[in-house]
């Protein structure tokens, strides 16, 4: 089988790396043509674990090609997979203006049967839009040509996008057209090979089925860090908590991780854009309303337990950053809680000192020029480095290689032994017996 991704950003280059992986030919697409030029140059665009010998080798054999004309693609393929971005509008709602170009550009150029499918995260009736478009576009040609618009919402982890796509927990596709059907799971027929993992639906429940996983995964979250600041008001470190609901296994372990809020490309966006269809649709989203603002508030805890634990004010300090990219195992940092955390420092007159194992690159990028030109912001080569002469350590991103660090060495280099765990992977115990001052996130302080 021949297919095309349109988009080749985190979800595009995985979904067509797995594709070609599993030795379907694959035609990447995307307008940038510098990320087009350097991936045929084996350059990636992203961090993904495991992602690049994949793009490698199967750049190197011929199934993945990477390309920025749609027209080239469409003289060999007659699948498509819209994977651009939907990033949120003025108003909160997903901004369809990448995936309607794309709908366009289809409509101008398929000649035959085409499947096209929605796997960029898209409000629900955004399908029937799509195949407006594409209809629009084949009546101003004046030729008729069949297709169909299917919904198969990517559900891949940032970190583990590779594991996920390999190994889905379940492929939902939404359709209407039994032939389309068919495609989709001869497709996918390489991925369900040990059981079945593939969910047909109408269309708009599948564009639903993702808003809804997407806002459970936040509102537990969310849920989690409203107790843990209850907890902290309340003297009960949350960590037994957590524990003690995680253990009924109507809850489960997963997502109940107190820390410094949810952030990412998604999560914050998805919430918001539900919030706006909701509202469009006459409902008042009572509890999604609730989940976004205790998000918002939790980013802010850590900036203020450190403004509120040293009271003379920030100026003249420094603090050791660890973590930088809006969870492990991503160069992603897009809506990162460390963000809000190194302007709230920085406003307030402090020097940051931060270290991050692989979103380096990306904060050079994305986070203000000033804060670097005038050296209030300094990106260390190893995490230690980070550490020399600054007044306190704060984690803000659980990557594996600060959960069991060397404290002896931290207590060394830091002007003072002062930690803030923004993603409570220290024991307050057993720092304390080394002589630190520690603060979490609602362990009861
Ligand atoms: N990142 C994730 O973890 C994740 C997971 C599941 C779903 N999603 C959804 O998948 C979609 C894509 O997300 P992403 O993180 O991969 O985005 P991204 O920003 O990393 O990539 C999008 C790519 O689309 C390209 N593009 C934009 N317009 C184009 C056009 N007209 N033609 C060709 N290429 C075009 C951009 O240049 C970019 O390379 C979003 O809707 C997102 O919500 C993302």
């Amino acid at each position: 089988m021949k297919l095309t991704i349109i988009g080749t950003g985190y979800v595009g280059l995985v979904t067509g790396a797995c594709f070609a992986e599993m030795g379907t030919h694959v035609i990447c697409v995307d307008v940038d043509e510098q990320k087009i030029e350097g991936l045929k140059r084996g350059v990636m665009p992203i961090y993904e674990p495991g992602l690049e010998p994949i793009v490698e080798r199967n750049y190197k054999e011929g199934r993945l090609v990477f390309t920025s004309s749609l027209e080239d693609a469409v003289r060999e393929t007659s699948i498509y997979f819209i994977a651009v971005g939907t990033p949120p509008g003025e108003d909160g709602s997903a901004d369809l203006s990448h995936v309607l170009a794309v709908a366009r550009g289809l409509g101008a150029l398929i000649d035959r049967y085409s499947v096209i499918v929605d796997k960029s995260t898209v409000p629900v009736g955004t399908a029937e839009k799509v195949r407006d478009t594409v209809a629009e576009e084949l009546k101003k040609r004046n030729v008729s040509v069949e297709f169909d618009v299917v919904s198969n919402p990517e559900f891949l982890k940032e970190g583990a996008a590779v594991e996920d796509f390999m190994r889905p927990d379940r492929i939902i596709i939404g359709t209407e057209s039994e032939r389309a059907r068919k495609t989709m799971h001869d497709l996918y027929a390489p991925f369900t090979r040990s059981h079945e993992r593939m969910l047909y639906m109408p269309v708009r429940a599948a564009e639903m089925t993702k808003y809804a996983a997407n806002a459970m995964l936040a509102t537990k979250i969310s849920f989690i860090n409203e107790i843990a600041t209850l907890c902290d008001r309340m003297g009960v470190d949350v960590e037994s908590v957590r524990v003690g609901i995680g253990s009924d296994s109507r809850i489960g372990y997963s997502f109940i991780y107190p820390g410094s809020g949810y952030g990412g490309s998604c999560f914050p966006k998805d919430v918001r854009a539900l919030i706006k269809m909701a509202g469009d649709a006459g409902v008042k989203p009572k509890l999604l309303n609730a989940v976004q603002e205790r998000n918002e508030d939790q980013k802010h805890i850590l900036p203020q337990k450190i403004i509120r634990h040293f009271a003379q004010g920030l100026k003249g300090l420094t603090f050791a950053l660890w973590g930088l990219s809006f969870k492990p195992g991503t160069d992603d940092m897009r809506e990162a809680p460390s963000k809000v955390l190194l302007r709230a420092l920085i406003e307030d007159g402090a020097k940051v000192r931060a270290f991050d194992p692989v979103a380096m690159e990306t904060a050079k990028r994305e986070l203000p020029a000033e804060w670097f030109d005038s050296g209030a912001l300094e990106l260390c080569e190893h995490q230690y480095d980070a550490l020399d002469g600054a007044d306190a350590l704060v984690l803000v991103t659980e990557w594996k290689s600060f959960r069991f660090p060397e404290f002896e060495r931290i207590k060394g280099l830091l002007k003072s032994p002062v930690i803030f765990d923004g993603r409570n992977q220290y024991d307050p115990a057993t720092l304390k017996a080394l002589g630190f001052t520690y603060f979490g996130i609602g362990r009861g302080q």
